[in-house]
């Protein structure tokens, strides 16, 4: 029997590239078209059939996700919370999340970071369903700077430079990771970088030294959106907004998804919906019932 899965969706950081939004709340508590930003990242946990998830975020706005998300049970999850007192980079979170993890597979998702795309969740699932090793993803993008970049030699990694000023490739690694256990003890060894952050392509880097990384690329058709400025906020927004005018179904509801997903009965769905006030976000997931 392969390990269980756990998830950890980091919604830390200050934000302070979208300030003044950003003064007196949680970046990934603004809103993508119709519902937060963290509803994204948490489908995708969910839509990977990952059931129980720590969310961490900074002492200030914790209790605002847990208001928002609950413990879980409603969806037949389970949800931790936790603190993460200073932006010290990606790769604490599994330090904070040590108790959490135990012996188990984690999954770590960045809570800015929306994925879209039915052979993105089949990839995914395939990934933690027979994981063989850890595993990061490459994704096609015309401006690599602005993330880790995977260096390749004949179809294998080579290196993983982060933010590189020269050109490395076109492929970023995107905010989702897929780890053993054994990452709570490399996060412990990796130390901080110039920036103050242990470094997630520090971790990466450690495991590519050991021959125990291994990669997936996302092919084309999946959608990897950026949410870091009111540029990218406003691209993402349209981009959600335009598929679901067009099909009437929503992307990134929890609710469905959990119904989807089969971890909730109709009639718990339907329960759910009934507690809300009526709103377009309501209309839609009623259309969704018989749909
Ligand atoms: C972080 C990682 C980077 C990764 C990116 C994905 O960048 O350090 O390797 O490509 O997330 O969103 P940061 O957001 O910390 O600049």
């Amino acid at each position: 029997m392969a390990n269980n899965i756990v998830g950890i969706l980091l919604a830390g950081g200050r934000g302070t590239r979208l300030y003044p939004l950003t003064k007196n709340t949680s970046k990934q508590l603004l809103s993508i078209y119709n519902k937060p930003l963290i509803y994204y990242p948490l489908s995708t946990l969910m839509l990977a059939g990952i059931r129980k998830i720590l969310i961490i975020s900074t002492k200030e706005d914790i209790n605002n996700y847990k208001s928002l998300l609950g413990d879980g049970s409603q969806y037949n999850c389970d949800f931790h919370y936790k603190v993460q007192e200073k932006p010290d980079g990606i790769g604490s979170a599994f330090i904070l999340g040590e108790k959490f993890i135990g012996k188990d597979n984690v999954f770590l998702i960045l809570g800015d970071n929306i994925f879209h795309g039915d052979d993105f969740i089949k990839i995914l699932r395939e990934s933690i369903n027979n994981f063989k090793s850890n595993t990061i993803f490459g994704y096609y993008v015309q401006n690599p700077n602005e993330y880790g970049v995977i260096q390749f030699e004949n179809n294998e990694i080579v290196d993983i430079v982060e933010k590189p000023l020269n050109y490395v490739s076109n492929y970023a690694v995107p905010g989702i990771y897929l780890y053993d256990s054994s990452v709570i003890n490399i996060a412990k060894s990796i130390g901080f970088s110039s920036r103050g952050e242990r470094e997630i392509t520090d971790i990466n880097k450690y495991y590519l030294s050991q021959k125990k990384l291994n990669y997936k690329l996302l092919s084309r058709g999946i959608s990897w959106l950026d949410t870091g400025t009111f540029q990218n906020m406003n691209i993402a927004s349209n981009y959600v907004m335009t598929l679901e005018e067009r099909q009437g179904l929503m992307i990134g509801a929890i609710e469905e998804i959990a119904f989807r997903m089969n971890f909730i009965k109709k009639n718990e769905y339907i329960k759910i919906i009934d507690e809300m006030p009526n709103c377009d976000y309501k209309n839609k997931l009623l259309t969704s019932i018989d749909n």
